[in-house]
């Protein structure tokens, strides 16, 4: 079938462009897709040992109530207050096609995730984005002059990395009827969270993911806390086993262990500030993060592409965006002390 049998939205997309992977067996520094540098809980790798011939023998729970349970303890919530997804990617997309319909806007300040656009397009929704305000504030006026039926940002912001206060977020909601998802995809790593703005905002939904504070990128799950009367409509929309057995466990495992979860997230803080630093002593103009990547405005208006090219070639991958006002910044993930050592080194070799 050709491509003029495809949906015609569907036919002129681009379609979501992942971060670069190595090839099998290359070795390579992978500072670009934002992963954990610190391997998950050793209770995860216990829990999935303990995958019985049954559990995968049958269909997984519907509605994941293992990990919604051990979520609303985590979290001090309800269980119905919980739905959980393949990897949060999962998450945005029912919430999109819960709320927004063909010809609705789907609002958010530039730059942020480039999934949203892409799960747009695909839902007939009309993205349209307005400017950070100054300081990577929330352009509330700009975004609620859209009318949008959905306004969906990242906090801390990707790929800035900066954070928005909750209660400016509370402001925002509290003038609309839009639905706020608030993608909290690196908030364990800002130590401060939106979540109790749910309890007072029946229109806040907050999105989290376990593929970074929790080092399980690879296993796919994600998930998300928002009044039951939004998960209650979320769980229509989901695919009826959104996530199987093995990633249900695990994933209970890896929430349930917050004392090791909070140690990784200590030291992923306390190299990014580190690196920070290092980069600042360089020229680099590095907005301050709160999450476990940097984004550094190359000295001199160089180029980023070059350097970025350069580190690649000693081994080091980091991320370019070629895209006005991203290329002339490298966004950089925060590995472990030896990781950094070298993407500072590789870095230094290409300027
Ligand atoms: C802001 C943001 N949200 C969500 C995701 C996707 O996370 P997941 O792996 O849970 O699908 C990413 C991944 O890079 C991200 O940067």
């Amino acid at each position: 079938m050709s491509s003029a049998h495809a949906r015609p939205t569907v036919a002129r997309m681009s379609g979501y462009t992942p971060g670069e992977q190595p090839k099998p067996g290359e070795r390579v520094i992978k500072l670009n897709t934002n992963e954990n540098p610190y391997p998950p809980s050793p209770r995860v790798f216990e829990a999935i040992g303990r995958i019985g011939a049954d559990a995968l023998r049958r269909y997984p729970q519907p509605l994941a109530d293992d990990f919604r349970a051990v979520a609303a303890r985590v979290h001090g919530v309800l269980p119905d207050q919980v739905i959980a997804g393949n990897g949060s990617d999962d998450i945005l997309q029912i919430a999109l096609r819960t709320y927004c319909g063909p010809g609705d806007v789907l609002a958010s300040p530039d730059p942020t995730y480039s999934l949203y656009p892409v799960l747009a397009e695909l839902a007939d929704v009309r993205f349209v984005t307005v400017p950070w305000a100054p300081g990577w504030t929330l352009p509330a006026d700009a975004l609620l002059a859209q009318q949008p039926k959905g306004i969906f940002f990242a906090n801390p912001n990707a790929p800035s990395g900066t954070w928005v206060a909750p209660r400016d977020v509370a402001a925002l909601a509290s003038r609309t009827d839009a639905l706020v998802l608030v993608d909290e995809a690196y908030a364990d790593f800002a130590g401060e969270s939106c979540l109790p703005l749910v309890a007072d905002h029946p229109n806040v939904l907050i999105s989290r993911t376990l593929s970074k504070g929790y080092g399980l990128a690879g296993l796919r799950f994600g998930y998300a806390i928002g009044q039951p009367a939004i998960i209650e409509q979320m769980m229509k929309v989901k695919d009826s086993y959104n996530c199987d057995a093995i990633a249900i466990a695990a994933a209970c495992a890896a929430l349930d262990d917050q004392a090791y979860a909070h140690e990784q997230w200590a030291r992923v803080r306390d190299e990014r500030e580190r690196v920070t630093r290092a980069l600042a002593e360089r020229g680099f103009d590095v907005i301050p993060s709160r999450a476990n990547f940097v984004l550094a405005t190359l000295p001199g208006g160089r180029p980023a592409k070059v350097v970025y090219e350069g580190m690649k070639a000693r081994g080091v991958l980091v991320r370019f965006f070629d895209k006005p006002g991203l290329n002339d910044k490298l966004r950089i993930t925060i590995g472990t002390p030896d990781e950094n050592a070298a993407m500072l080194a590789a870095l230094d070799a290409s300027l």
